[in-house]
């Protein structure tokens, strides 16, 4: 059997994010400025046959055994029920997840679970219609909402959902957010603020940390330690006591303390960008293009190694915490979280 994908500290990645557009139709102000960014150029974005043939390669050849699409806003990609058709069938077959702002998902989420998608994280930082517009830049709350219904209609569970606090500005609604979550039998997580936005305007202080966020919950719930394998999951998982999913499952809460609790020793991921450059990790500062072998005839052999060798340079954290951190290049919009 080949080799996985290993680095030099002994992590292997199993988990595949594939990033299918830099571009969004929300701008999020942690994320990207009102007027957007410079979009990657069509002919510099792998096709949907390229797209295919990596995860076929990652799946096959490099033990990838899950695979996530994230953007940008991966529901504006066009082709992308064929992307996940073409996943789906697969062998193994990999698991299949979307991370999205759920707006289209009410046209698309059948269309998606047909064609083999599993599950679904959805961003969501406020439940207040206003809120969300400044937030966001677009008044689409309801869209969101609606895409979310449509997803767990469609049977896309669990459902999950990520918000991002931000000191003064959302932080009332840590609680509410919760409620809403366990109403409807989401698992909801709050994820620390890294500094990833186009604008490199990240500061520590404005961080709510995950402590910030507990002590924020534990005013209204009662969280209980989870005894569920963590594995390499950004998400370190509470169980809320007296609360149960609509299934009978205990209902979970999530923190993702990237800053503060830093994770990157289990982490099991490796990333693809919409051009085709894999990323070792979220922060690096490297990339190694596929797409350019790939566009000169490279075979899935080189393709293999090529991605190995990629992975096996991956620095054994992300440095945020380190006086010298640097941001890296691009911002989390063109590398898909
Ligand atoms: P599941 O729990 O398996 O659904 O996945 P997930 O939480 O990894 O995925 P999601 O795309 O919902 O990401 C949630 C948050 O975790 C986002 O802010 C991501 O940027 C962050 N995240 C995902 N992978 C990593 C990682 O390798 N390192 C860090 N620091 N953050 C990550
Ligand atoms: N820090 C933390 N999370 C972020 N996200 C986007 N930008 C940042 C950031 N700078 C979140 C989105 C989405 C997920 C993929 O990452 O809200 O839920
Ligand atoms: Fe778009 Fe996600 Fe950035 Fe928001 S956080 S602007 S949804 S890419």
């Amino acid at each position: 059997t080949e080799a996985g994908l290993i680095d030099r500290y002994g992590r292997v990645a199993t988990d595949l994010r594939v990033s299918l557009t830099d571009r969004c139709n929300l701008r999020c102000t942690y994320c990207m400025p009102p007027e957007g960014l410079p979009w990657l150029p069509g002919p510099d974005l792998l096709t949907t046959d390229e797209i295919g043939r990596l995860v076929r390669v990652a799946v096959e050849r490099l033990g990838v055994r899950e695979v996530r699409f994230t953007g940008g806003e991966p529901l504006l990609r066009q082709g992308l029920v064929g992307i996940v058709e073409a996943a789906a069938a697969l062998q193994p077959r990999p698991r299949l997840s979307l991370t999205t702002n759920a707006i289209g998902l009410e046209r698309l989420a059948g269309p998606l679970a047909a064609a083999g998608l599993d599950r679904v994280n959805v961003s969501l930082d406020t439940l207040d219609a206003d809120r969300f517009s400044q937030l966001a830049h677009r008044r689409r709350l309801h869209d969101t909402l609606a895409g979310i219904a449509a997803a767990e209609a469609a049977g896309l569970k669990p459902i999950k959902i990520n918000t991002v606090l931000m000191r003064g500005i959302n932080e009332d609604e840590a609680v509410p957010l919760l409620a809403f979550a366990l109403q409807r039998g989401y698992e909801l997580r709050f994820i620390e603020q890294m500094p990833l936005d186009a604008g490199h305007t990240w500061r520590r202080e404005n961080m709510v940390t995950a402590d910030e966020i507990l002590a924020r919950l534990r005013q209204a719930y009662e969280l209980l330690p989870d005894p569920a394998e963590r594995g390499g999951a950004p998400a370190e998982t509470w169980l809320v006591a007296g609360h149960v999913t609509p299934d009978g499952a205990p209902a979970r809460v999530g923190v993702i303390a990237s800053v503060s609790q830093p994770f990157c020793r289990a982490c099991d991921r490796t990333r693809l960008t919409a051009d085709g450059a894999v990323r070792n990790c979220l922060f690096s500062r490297e990339e190694t293009s596929l797409r350019d072998v790939l566009r000169a005839g490279g075979s899935d052999d080189d393709l293999a190694g090529l991605w190995r060798e990629a992975m096996w340079g991956k620095l054994p954290g992300h440095g945020i915490n380190d006086p010298s951190f640097l941001q890296p290049a691009r911002p989390m919009s063109a590398i898909g979280g």
